[in-house]
């Protein structure tokens, strides 16, 4: 990795290199994947694999704004994108505020918001005002309640067209990105091809501008479940867990510390 990337920079990736997105909680993970990652996005997911929490519904802006400042303290030369939280913009004017307070409160580049056409009036309001937007589109984990469960979007002819219209929507309300999660891969390539701006996808195929996983689940650390589309390029759980057995151990039998760890 170079420098830091800037918006234009993204956008000009689109049909010349996919994008690497992955998420951090931290800045001891930021620094980690700041090397390797075009940007560094702080999820909500943090509220199922940071917070221990089912889904992601009840983290708060608060701790969005705690993690991204942690993400940006570890990584200050990555392009930083802050998920906005469950209820933070179901309206122009609450959604200003709380992204504003993100943007007050942190050095994130942008934030990310759930919903297509629906949302295209928040997402415009925001960027109008000088807050950059990350759409994301397709399945939508803030609404897994709402819709009982997690379902893959783009199965009917129907849900194609509807997801072609959410990506077109949310550009042209000014969105510089937008992330599609959970989708049929063709959809996915046809709803990429339908908009200059990248898609960068999860769960959706490789015909899109770039991708974007959970760093604990591509490390192999979150065991709770694994999602069809993670790939783990790390047993993570095993060897944290080998780890801290052998110093139990070590710890039980005297055998730590030894004289090259004592004053
Ligand atoms: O919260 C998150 O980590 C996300 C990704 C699943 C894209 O939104």
């Amino acid at each position: 990795m170079g420098k830091k990337l800037t918006i234009s920079s993204i956008q000009k990736a689109k049909g010349q290199k996919p994008l690497v997105m992955i998420t951090a909680y931290d800045a001891l993970f930021a620094k980690l994947v700041q090397e390797s990652a075009d940007m560094i996005l702080v999820g909500d997911s943090l509220n199922m694999s940071f917070a221990g929490k089912s889904d992601t519904l009840s983290a708060t802006l608060e701790q969005m704004i705690y993690h991204t400042n942690a993400v940006c303290q570890g990584a200050n030369e990555s392009f930083v994108v802050c998920d906005m939280p469950f209820g933070t913009y179901t309206n122009k004017k609450d959604a200003l505020k709380n992204a504003l307070k993100v943007f007050q409160e942190t050095s994130a580049d942008c934030v990310k918001i759930e919903g297509g056409k629906e949302k295209s009036d928040v997402i415009k309001h925001l960027t109008c005002n000088g807050i950059a937007v990350c759409g994301h589109i397709g399945l939508l984990p803030q609404s897994v309640r709402g819709e009982g469960g997690y379902k893959v979007k783009g199965r009917t002819e129907e849900e194609r067209k509807a997801l072609i219209k959410d990506a077109k929507a949310v550009e042209k309300a000014g969105a510089f990105c937008m992330v599609i999660e959970g989708t049929k891969a063709d959809v996915a390539k046809a709803v990429a091809e339908s908009v200059a701006i990248p898609v960068i996808g999860i769960g959706a195929g490789k015909d899109v501008d770039g991708q974007v996983l959970v760093f604990s689940d591509m490390l192999g650390l979150f065991e709770a479940f694994t999602p069809k589309f993670v790939k783990k390029y790390l047993d993570g759980a095993t060897l944290v867990k080998e780890a801290v057995a052998k110093y139990a151990d070590e710890v039980e039998t005297k055998a730590f510390p030894t004289e090259a760890y004592t004053y």
